[in-house]
């Protein structure tokens, strides 16, 4: 029973409050627990879910302020969550076997969860996490640019189907120097959260995994091992929304949470007529200045932050955001319905930011070369980076805390690679000058089919073992995903 398009009003994921904000510290309390939630019109999905709906609540976190956020699994499984972009110490990054345990959790025997900790050990220091593994504290200092992060789940081996069942949410940064900016704000301001997904005839979730109960054996089936792609496709968990817009700018923070599937997304009139994207913001936050573009491709976990200036179109007209790499029912995302005229007093400032890192390939003291190919693991498919599945107990890079690198990306298929802890600046892509939607600060790049791309980036902050990988979540538990330990 699939709802036609445009008719399903766009839900805005409500901010949670936190329970204390004493010294500098804002705490948040999130239950992971399972959740009958109302995706399509008039049917429950069983989701596993952060605090009860789709997507989970919205953190909004102030640069300089600690947030603190406090986990309490109530899943059949064990779980991680990671914050996706944020500038985090590594025993707060979700290593994906620092895991929450559920009641009564019975460790599979080792041979069944391959590369899971037996030990316990990386990251069980927190003294809470130790008392109760059901509960645990994540700490992200917000040490960093205002921009849109988000959480989702990063367990080994199990991450895409547990995004797939619903734990994802999203995180905004804020600090002063943006607010001053006079971009679109308040109900003008729409973070999107873009999934794709499969519904069964009974409303349940359809994914293919190789173990359902995602207790023991990794995996999806055969045809899916290049990636899960659904037929329907939620913004903020609603199918193919629609918003009720006034005739002015809208700050969109859009973010592709989908496990596998890219989007080249462009906003088009009632006449067929393309409205441009203003990119003011990348993953890590604004642009040293505004970039026009005429679609937007974006790629699992990537975020864009965009204007859309809807002040020219008529009352009762219609703005819809379709994917151009749709087809049938997936190129269609969501629309903006323009129901009234109204003041408008954002503005787009023509330099947005002057604080971009400027690493110069002469800064790195190292270049590293990583391939990113599909091979062989355990005996079946695989996807390796440098010719290696994912193994937590093997060194792969180990770089000095302050050193800046250069790394050398090269894919066979498309691969959207991920670096935890850091903001990188693409540095070329195909032996060329990077594209428009490369530019500023970013911690996902889309490695397009057979491409190269070099990327420079500097290892800041903390000391420790964090991750790099692909944000296709199939192949991101199928191995290809590596150590990246600051010394
Ligand atoms: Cu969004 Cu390591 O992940
Ligand atoms: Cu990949």
């Amino acid at each position: 029973p699939l709802p036609p398009a445009y008719r399903v009003p766009l839900p805005v994921p409500a901010v949670l409050s936190p329970t204390d904000t004493a010294g500098g510290v804002d705490r948040y309390e999130i239950t992971q627990r399972p959740a009958s939630v109302e995706i399509l019109p008039g049917v429950r999905t069983p989701m596993w879910t952060y605090g009860g709906g789709f997507p989970g609540p919205t953190i909004e976190a102030r640069r300089g302020r600690t947030v603190r956020v406090t986990h309490h699994n109530e899943l059949p499984v064990p779980t991680v969550v990671h914050l996706h972009g944020g500038h985090t110490p590594a025993e707060s990054d979700g290593y994906p076997t620092d895991l929450v345990l559920p009641d009564g959790w019975r460790e599979p025997a080792a041979h069944d969860m391959p590369g899971m900790d037996m030990s316990g050990g990386h990251g069980m220091d927190d003294p809470h996490a130790v008392r109760t593994r059901r509960t645990r504290h994540y700490t992200y200092p917000t040490d960093q640019r205002a921009t849109l992060l988000w959480y989702h789940d990063h367990r080994m081996d199990f991450t895409a189907p547990a995004i797939w069942r619903g734990l994802a949410g999203m995180h905004l940064v804020r600090d002063d120097a943006e607010n001053a900016l006079g971009l679109p704000s308040g109900p003008r301001e729409l973070p999107l959260m873009i999934t794709d997904r499969a519904f069964a005839a009974d409303g349940t979730l359809a994914y293919p995994a190789l173990d359902p109960t995602l207790r023991t054996t990794p995996g999806v089936r055969e045809p899916y091992l290049a990636g899960v792609l659904g037929d329907v496709i939620l913004v903020n968990g609603a199918p193919w929304p629609v918003h009720e817009a006034d005739a002015a700018r809208y700050r969109l923070r859009i973010l592709n949470a989908s496990n596998a599937r890219h989007y080249e997304l462009a906003a088009v009139d009632d006449a067929g007529r393309r409205l441009d994207l203003v990119q003011v913001g990348a993953d890590q936050g604004l642009l040293a200045a505004p970039i026009r573009h005429r679609s937007l491709p974006v790629a699992p976990a990537e975020r864009y932050d965009v204007v859309l200036d809807l002040a020219h179109v008529p009352v009762g007209g219609r703005v819809r955001i379709v994917n151009l790499l749709g087809t049938g029912r997936t190129r269609d995302v969501l629309a903006f319905r323009i129901v009234r005229r109204a003041a408008d007093r954002s503005r787009i400032p023509r330099t947005l930011a002057t604080d971009l890192p400027t690493w110069h390939r002469t800064d790195a003291v190292r270049v590293r070369d990583m391939a990113f190919r599909a091979g062989r693991m355990d005996g079946g498919h695989g996807w390796l980076i440098g010719g290696r599945p994912f193994d937590p107990a093997r060194p792969d890079v180990t770089t000095r805390l302050g050193d800046v690198e250069v790394w050398r990306l090269v894919a066979d298929v498309h691969h959207p690679v991920h670096v935890h802890l850091v903001g990188f600046r693409v540095l070329s892509r195909g032996g060329r000058a990077p594209l428009a939607y490369d530019g500023g600060l970013k911690d996902t790049i889309s490695l397009r089919p057979g491409e190269s791309a070099e990327i420079i980036t500097r290892f800041d902050g903390y000391r420790g073992r964090f991750l790099f990988h692909c944000h296709n979540a199939e192949h991101e538990d199928m191995g290809m995903m590596a150590n990246l330990t600051v010394t």
